[in-house]
């Protein structure tokens, strides 16, 4: 089993609040791994401290083996490694496809040289033609991106994260916000855009997460409370414990 990503006593403390609480994982190249937990546990901060945005505390983060703890978080992008918010990001002045043309050409578009040869702007404009096309967005391709209604934003946003070619995505609950048949379509593309990649995923809707995941991790006021494949995770008596008293999110699949 190759490692793509690995976290070894992971720690983020903000001020006197201990946010990140020791999270050790290994994820395999090519695993899809869902991170599951009630609001506030700290999962989005994890993704923040794993894509650069935050130093951890203590601990180390590696990509492929090479420690990326506190490296900037465009360089850890260079790296082959991309992450979607869990609010969209997107330039809604611009239109679709020059948004996904910004996420291709910051995978491609290095120096002068760059810019000289007319046949890497013809292999931009077909890589962005082929994610518009494959993410089913093509006929809206020249649209202002704050035009499109907000499923397509967040497919959108999820086009520009796979754009730059990184074979480790992460994705910040994808489907928030979305209806049922939107959700079923965008796990349809994630599904596909990620074959053969590394996933890591946060999502709140169970059916997803069970459905999709090899793996599931379960953080719990910042610790991983229980790591396992879908049916490890349904029974683990920790887990039911754990979302218990939260009978809001008590996710079917797991009750
Ligand atoms: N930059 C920050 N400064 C202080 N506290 C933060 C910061 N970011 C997140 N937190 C706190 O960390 C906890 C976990 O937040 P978050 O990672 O967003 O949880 P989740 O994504 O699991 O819902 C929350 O209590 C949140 O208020
Ligand atoms: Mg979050």
């Amino acid at each position: 089993m190759t490692t793509a990503l690995s976290l070894r006593e992971v720690r983020k403390d903000f001020g006197p609040a201990k946010i990140i609480q020791g999270v050790s994982l290994e994820i395999a190249q090519g695993e899809r791994h869902a991170i599951i937990g009630p609001n506030g546990a700290g999962k989005s901060t994890l993704f923040n401290l794993i894509s650069g945005l935050y130093r951890p505390t203590a601990g180390d983060i590696r990509l492929r083996g090479q420690s990326i703890a506190g490296i900037r978080p465009y360089r850890i992008n260079r790296m082959g490694l991309s992450r979607s918010f869990q609010v969209s990001n997107i330039f809604s002045n611009m239109s679709v496809r020059e948004n996904v043309r910004c996420g291709v050409l910051w995978s491609m578009g290095q120096g002068y040289s760059f810019w000289r040869n007319i046949g890497n702007l013809k292999l931009v404009q077909e890589k962005t033609a082929h994610i518009l096309d494959s993410v089913g967005l093509i006929d809206k391709a020249d649209s202002p991106a704050a035009l499109l209604p907000y499923a397509d934003q967040r497919t959108l946003e999820i086009a520009i994260t796979i754009a730059g070619g990184a074979d480790v995505i992460l994705l910040d609950e994808p489907t928030a916000g979305m209806s049922h048949s939107e959700t079923d379509r965008a796990i349809a593309l994630i599904q596909k855009a990620t074959a053969g990649k590394t996933l890591l995923i946060v999502e709140h809707d169970m059916g997803v997460v069970f459905g999709l995941s090899d793996r599931i991790s379960v953080l719990v006021y910042g610790e991983i409370i229980a790591t396992g494949a879908p049916e490890e995770i349904r029974g683990d008596p920790r887990v039911k414990e754990a979302y218990l008293g939260d009978e809001a999110e008590l996710p079917e699949a797991v009750a």
